[in-house]
């Protein structure tokens, strides 16, 4: 893993997203409800820029006729076929699908936003 500042902490404010090209990859960095993540920019089902899609929530398991909304902020949903994953895991969530997105870790080091990728 390489270390890569992506840009200055105050240039992703919350809600923000980038996409910026690490050693070649296509990668995501995405600043949501305080945190930040980092994504691979090619969805794994048939390669759309998965980062392009929205982030949100999804429906949770539950009793038949109910229906529980829940994980708001934590899903990142494909813009081509609607395929959704966690933005921590980089997995669908509840294991509805065998795919995975690659995920990398993000930190704060004193003014400057770092991807390990
Ligand atoms: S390409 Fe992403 S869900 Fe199909």
């Amino acid at each position: 893993m390489t270390r890569h500042v992506v840009c200055r902490v105050d240039e992703l404010p919350e809600g923000g997203r980038r996409i910026v090209d690490l050693g070649g990859r296509s990668i995501g960095v995405f600043r949501v409800d305080g945190r930040y993540y980092a994504v691979r920019n090619v969805c794994p089902h048939m390669g759309a820029p998965l980062c392009l899609g929205t982030i949100g929530g999804t429906m949770l398991p539950s009793e038949p006729h109910t229906y529980v909304y829940g994980l708001e902020n934590r899903i990142l949903r494909c813009p081509w076929h609607g395929y959704e994953f966690d933005l921590e895991t980089g997995r669908p969530p509840f294991g509805t699908f065998p795919l995975r997105v690659r995920t990398y870790p993000v930190r704060v080091e004193g003014e400057e936003l770092v991807v390990e990728a």
